[in-house]
């Protein structure tokens, strides 16, 4: 029987860069995937291939509707689909063996197939057994579904299946207006699919700052999403390729949508399936997410569970974040994650980006706090690539001036966001960022605007 120092079990974002960690902290590490490709759901099916599809339909709806005001005229212009998904499966498999090059170059030894604890220091695979002195468990998640809705992968599909469909549908019904839902529901929406999106609550992307989802909605109607929120979906079902899902609004009026897909985006479950946590005696709360204390510990000792297994948000540069963590733990080391802290991004055009906390957070908390804000229409950047449309805002200490929330909806906010978390790392006031020299004309300029504006109401181009 092999042993190893620290198993991994899982290979998504989590896994790979928690063994990559532990072979450079000098432990002889293990990876245990079941599938053939490294790289867990954000790899495979979720965060690079949305993306990969993203930047494709961003291109095309771009040629469709804003070149012609840059002075460039394509004539006819034809949507090769099926090139789109060919161009997204070759950008996954780079990405995955980019992976499995980091194990081979950390020399971390990869075991395929589905791992099982037989005992709390020894797994089976297969027929083989594995034994270490600490697991990793990084397991991830799978997509939930809701009461009434079963899906078949057909038509009734989840993301996963969204990412590799062979045709643009004429129509899709999305159940779920938040992150999963406004992405891929832009990709189809871009390339000419009608978008309904059916949400239970009163608003979309309803974790982030309230304004940011206003705002979105606005726009992404603009594309031709239809919203219908306060909607309680109660079926949906598949008849000669069509499916209908049903649902009741606030003043209990059932309505019907009909489509050729219903994507099913109602948040993700953790994945614990024939791990054998009992076997290990790893307890898991009411919700199914393992339990873990403030060091990512399950309640047996050298078993600890990172990224979608475990509390929190669900995102990959979190479960990095904790893998990186698990393996100093083990070296003795005393690492830190902030988790107030872990940045949100939604790669809708515009992208949405949040790091800290929400108004609603703070009023709730009875927090003293600042606003400031810059719209993206004042931006001379923006203005040049005619992506005026979105605001930076800033939150900060009424009496400190400490930043506690940036919340951006607007061009590149994505990569904006790195800023504010250094900023808000290092504890910033809004006059710190108010002051410090930004580059022009950029997008980031909007920030420096809002941190001036949250300072002492004096923004510099407003
Ligand atoms: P996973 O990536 O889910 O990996 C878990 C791995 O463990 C899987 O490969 C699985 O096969 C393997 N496994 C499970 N059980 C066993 C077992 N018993 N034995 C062996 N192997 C096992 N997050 C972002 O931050 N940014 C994004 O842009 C983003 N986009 C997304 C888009 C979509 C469509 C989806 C679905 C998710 C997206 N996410 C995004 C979320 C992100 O994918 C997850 O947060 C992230 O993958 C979690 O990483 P993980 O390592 O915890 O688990
Ligand atoms: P989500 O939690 O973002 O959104 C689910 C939405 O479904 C919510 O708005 C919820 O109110 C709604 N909903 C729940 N039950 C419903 C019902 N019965 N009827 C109608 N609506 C209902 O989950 P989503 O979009 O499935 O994404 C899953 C996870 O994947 C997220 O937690 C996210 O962290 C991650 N992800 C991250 C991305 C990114 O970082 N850019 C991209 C895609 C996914």
């Amino acid at each position: 029987m092999e042993k190893y120092n620290v198993i991994v079990i899982g290979s998504g974002p989590g896994g790979y860069i928690a063994a990559i960690r532990s072979a450079q902290l000098g432990f002889k590490t293990a990876i245990v995937e079941r599938y053939t490709t490294l790289g867990g759901t954000c790899l495979n099916v979720g965060c690079i291939p949305s993306k990969a599809l993203l930047d494709s339909s961003e291109q095309y709806y771009n040629a469709l509707t804003k070149f012609k005001a840059h002075g460039i005229n394509i004539g006819d212009m034809k949507l090769d689909f099926t090139q789109m998904i060919k161009r997204k499966a070759e950008v996954v498999k780079q990405t995955c063996d980019g992976v499995a090059y980091l194990m081979k170059k950390n020399k971390i030894a990869v075991i395929t197939g589905h791992a099982t604890f037989i005992s709390p220091k020894s797994i089976s695979v297969g027929e083989q057994t594995f034994e270490a002195d600490n697991f990793i468990i990084a397991t991830g998640s799978k997509p939930s579904t809701i009461q009434g809705v079963t899906i078949d992968k057909q038509r009734i599909i989840t993301s996963t299946e969204a990412l590799s469909l062979k045709e643009v549908p004429a129509k899709m019904v999305i159940i779920g207006g938040g992150v999963i839902g406004l992405e891929i529901g832009s990709v189809y929406a871009r390339l000419g699919t009608k978008i309904q999106v059916v949400e239970f609550t009163d608003k979309i992307i309803g974790n982030m700052d309230s304004g940011l989802g206003k705002e979105l909605q606005k726009v992404l109607q603009k594309e031709g999403f239809e919203f219908y929120l306060s909607h309680k979906v109660s079926s949906a079902t598949v008849k000669d390729n069509e499916i209908t899902v049903t649902a009741t609004d606030s003043q209990n009026k059932t309505l019907t949508f009909t489509g050729d897909y219903c994507l099913v985006a109602v948040g993700r479950k953790p994945y614990t399936e024939n791990l054998g946590l009992d076997k290990a005696g790893i307890k898991t709360d009411a919700r199914g997410f393992i339990s873990v204390n403030e060091k990512l510990e399950t309640g047996v000792t050298g078993i600890y569970a990172i990224g979608d297994v475990v509390r929190g948000v669900m995102l990959a540069h979190k479960a990095e974040e904790e893998g990186v963590f698990v393996a100093e733990t083990i070296a003795g080391q005393k690492p830190h994650i902030d988790f107030n802290l872990i940045p949100g991004v939604i790669y809708t055009w515009p992208e949405v980006a949040s790091v800290g906390q929400t108004e609603e957070q703070l009023k709730q908390k009875g927090v003293s706090y600042k606003t400031g804000g810059f719209p993206f229409k004042a931006s001379a950047r923006a203005r040049a690539s005619m992506d005026t449309d979105g605001f930076v805002k800033v939150l900060s200490d009424s009496k400190t001036d400490e930043v506690l929330g940036i919340h951006i909806i607007g061009p590149r906010a994505a990569d904006i966001i790195g800023e504010a978390a250094v900023a808000m790392e290092f504890r910033a006031s809004a006059e710190d960022i108010g002051r410090i020299c930004h580059a022009h004309p950029t997008y980031s300029e909007s920030l420096k605007e809002a941190a001036l504006d949250a300072y002492d109401k004096k923004p510099l181009n407003l």
